[in-house]
């Protein structure tokens, strides 16, 4: 089986070498806990080293906005050149003229399939999902979503859907898309002692790989992210 390595350190030996090919990952975390850094770190590496093609669609935070953090965050964006496209709500309402009156689902897959004629990309962020189902005004969110994980699937994507948890709340999801997806990879900020806080992530599900369910402290810093074992006082 082809995986997709996360170049996360030490996640892609808990995932026996990364992401299944074709899968759709959730990646939840409150506020602040690196999801759109980590979605980006993902598609940034293997467009620098796997010969992937990849596009993030940023719907919460302005492409210049999203550029400008992850240039600060040592990733070069002028290295990937074409080969990773950023996407974000601007870009896409400028296609909104000319789809006249389609519904915003209807014009955001006709984006998205554009491009894949385009630039024929074999990974996909969408950051986030919640947005995504608010712009789209679902009157039925758990139909259309599972109508919209069927549309991604025929995509024949790795993709990673960004999945925004409310401060202190369980759920990985607000309309099953937990059960929908191919694995759920979550993010968290603990409390350790009185003033500190540290930054975890775990596989919560990974189908089709014998994974720990643990949580490793996640470590950011010169050589990228790092997952290591928790020390436990
Ligand atoms: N240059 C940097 N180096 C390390 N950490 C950073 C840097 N810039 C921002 N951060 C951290 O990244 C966090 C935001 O990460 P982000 O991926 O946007 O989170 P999320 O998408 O989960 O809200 C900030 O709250 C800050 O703690
Ligand atoms: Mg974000």
């Amino acid at each position: 089986m082809k995986r997709v390595k996360t170049y996360i350190h030490g996640l892609d030996d808990i995932l026996h070498g990364g992401i299944p090919q074709g899968h759709i990952v959730l990646l939840a975390g409150e506020p602040g806990t690196y999801k759109s850094s980590l979605a980006f770190n993902i598609i940034y590496n293997n467009v620098m080293n796997d010969k992937h093609v990849a596009c993030y669609i940023t719907l919460e935070q302005g492409r210049e906005s999203l550029i400008q953090q992850m240039s600060g965050m040592n990733f070069d964006i002028g290295a990937v050149g074409n080969n990773l496209s950023i996407v974000d709500l601007a870009l896409i309402r400028k296609n909104l003229e000319k789809l006249g009156q389609q519904s915003w689902m209807q014009i955001f897959k006709t984006y998205a399939c554009n491009l894949k004629e385009n630039i024929d990309y074999s990974l996909l962020v969408i950051d986030s999902l919640p947005v995504l189902s608010l712009l789209a005004e679902f009157s039925n969110p758990r139909i259309e979503l599972f109508h919209f994980f069927e549309w991604l699937r025929e995509m024949n994507i790795t993709c990673i859907l960004i999945s925004e948890m409310a401060s202190g709340k369980e759920e990985y999801s607000q309309t099953g898309e937990d059960f929908l997806s191919d694995g759920i990879i979550l993010l968290k900020m603990e409390k350790v002692g009185d003033v500190n806080v540290q930054r975890r992530i775990r596989v919560v599900k990974m189908r089709a790989t014998d994974h720990s369910s643990d949580f490793f402290t996640l470590l950011f810093g010169k050589a990228g992210f790092t997952a290591t074992r928790v020390i436990s006082e």
